[in-house]
């Protein structure tokens, strides 16, 4: 019995631990899958379908965030509440957002790890392979644009080609007030390209095989 119940806790302490973030100050609370999956209801209505688009600043679809990596997630949804990223939708909804929110619903969309899907199809395509070269991409996002050292650092594969365009366009705008991101980083490497080659690269990293998914409800799990 004393034995059974030492396992009880330490399977409990180890539950406790896996969702741990690497910078937990002493006294935060580390994020909670199960307190995020009752927090992530309205992101559904956008994130939970398939293919939904968005029309602001221009048609494209919103992306996959079940499976993306905890620390992107965190830092995204503080950069739409520090306006650091501008889209209204997210800012507005960002701000409603605690810390604590944020850090559990950022550990329950990480928790969806899947067998990495198959490439859509044939995927050679020197050009974008150039420009990937050139721009250094796998450095940061890895070889397979899946699978990153740093999760502060988003899983690219798979996501959805119109979105990335959207996204990597929004480097090179942050001067309008409603849209554009500041990320300093990004803006360094995607100043080197012009629209069309960027177009082509976020076309090619979409057909990769990955781990990022559209999932319709909220599949309440425990770990
Ligand atoms: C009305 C639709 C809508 C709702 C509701 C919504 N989102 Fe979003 N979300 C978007 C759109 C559109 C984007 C892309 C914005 C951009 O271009 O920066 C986005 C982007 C994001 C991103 C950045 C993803 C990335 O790859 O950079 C995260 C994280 C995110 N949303 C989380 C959430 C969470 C968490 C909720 C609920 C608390 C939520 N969203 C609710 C539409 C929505
Ligand atoms: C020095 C590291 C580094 C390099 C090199 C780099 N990236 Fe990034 N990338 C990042 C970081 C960090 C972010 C997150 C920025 C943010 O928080 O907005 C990011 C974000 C992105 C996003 C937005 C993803 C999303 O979900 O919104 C895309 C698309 C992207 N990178 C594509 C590329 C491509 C294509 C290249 C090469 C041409 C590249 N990156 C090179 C570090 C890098």
């Amino acid at each position: 019995m004393v034995i059974k119940s030492l396992l009880l806790s330490l399977i409990f302490f180890l539950a406790g631990l896996i969702p741990v973030f690497s910078q937990e100050k002493p006294g935060e609370k580390p994020g909670d899958i199960v307190a995020g999956s009752k927090k992530v209801e309205t992101c559904l209505g956008c994130h939970g379908i398939d293919n939904y688009k968005t029309n602001f600043p221009e048609l494209y679809r919103v992306p996959k965030i079940f499976g993306q990596n905890v620390g992107y997630l965190m830092a995204s949804l503080k950069d739409y509440q520090s306006g650091q990223r501008k889209n209204p939708v997210m800012v507005a909804t960002a701000k409603s957002l605690s810390d604590q929110d944020i850090k559990d619903i950022a550990a329950y969309f990480s928790s969806f790890t899947v067998e990495p899907q198959k490439s859509l199809k044939s995927i050679e395509n020197k050009r974008a392979q150039d420009i990937i070269a050139k721009g250094n991409c796998m450095v940061c996002h890895g070889d397979d644009f899946s699978q990153n050292q740093d999760l502060s650092i988003p899983k690219l594969a798979g996501q959805y080609a119109d979105y990335m365009f959207a996204s990597l366009k929004s480097y090179k705008n942050n001067d309008n007030i409603y849209w554009g991101r500041g990320n300093a980083v990004m803006a360094g490497v995607v100043k080197d390209f012009n629209l069309n080659e960027l177009r082509l690269v976020a076309h090619y990293i979409s057909q990769k095989a990955g781990t990022l998914q559209t999932l319709q409800h909220s599949r309440f799990r425990s770990k």
